[in-house]
């Protein structure tokens, strides 16, 4: 049974380059001007333009959203934002969760703060909150992040065929999902 409560706790999660925290308002205009980056939104698939009071009220409210954890990733030491990253779609009968990530600008990218931070909330999603299994959605040309999610275990389960329409190409996206055992096994390695 999973333990609902890591949901509440608005954890830190510390690791040797990155550590997590709570996503708040105070990470507002850095998460905004992330979603103004043309590349993220091209890997990530973002049609929708995010205001700056979008962008606001998200960060504001995620600490009141017990349902899923938002957490901003932090590059140490300085502390600098660098992206953000989700838990959400928690399905507490098949012990289940969404899984999103994204760096704030190409610059953060390639230099293994992607991998740290999720194999961190990995860890918290296996241990603290007891999942069995995280999945995610991820357009078949991003293949840095497609290495990335390989590293901590995430194998491939499908393909959604002309999934994104992106300035008039339409390209695939692919499920990827790890279960625990194969968290495990990929940390050991
Ligand atoms: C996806 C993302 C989180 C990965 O984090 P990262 O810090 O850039 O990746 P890392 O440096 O930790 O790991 C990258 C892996 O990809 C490999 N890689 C780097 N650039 C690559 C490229 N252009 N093509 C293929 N592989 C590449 C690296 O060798 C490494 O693989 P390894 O573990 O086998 O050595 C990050 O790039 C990101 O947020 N990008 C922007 C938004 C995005 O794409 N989000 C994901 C949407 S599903």
């Amino acid at each position: 049974m999973i333990d609902l409560s890591a949901l509440r706790d608005n954890p830190t999660l510390s690791g040797d380059r990155v550590c997590l925290v709570p996503l708040t308002g105070e990470h507002a205009d850095d998460y905004y001007r992330a979603t103004q980056d043309a590349e993220t939104r091209r890997l990530t698939g973002s049609h929708h333009s995010v205001t700056y009071e979008e962008a606001h009220e998200y960060c504001r409210s995620r600490q009141h959203q017990f349902d899923r954890l938002d957490l901003a990733i932090l590059e140490l030491p300085s502390e600098r934002f660098v992206g953000e990253l989700s838990l959400r779609d928690v399905d507490p009968d098949n012990e289940s969760a969404a899984y999103r990530i994204a760096l704030s600008a190409i610059e953060f990218t390639g230099r293994g703060l992607g991998k740290e931070a999720t194999r961190l909330v990995l860890e918290y999603a296996f241990d603290r909150l007891a999942l069995h299994r995280v999945w995610l959605e991820v357009y078949a040309f991003n293949m840095r992040a497609i290495a990335a999610y390989r590293s901590c275990g995430f194998t491939v389960e499908g393909r959604l065929r002309d999934a994104l329409l992106w300035e008039g190409r339409r390209h695939d996206a692919l499920i990827m999902a790890v279960l625990e055992g194969d968290f495990r096994k990929a940390i050991s390695s």
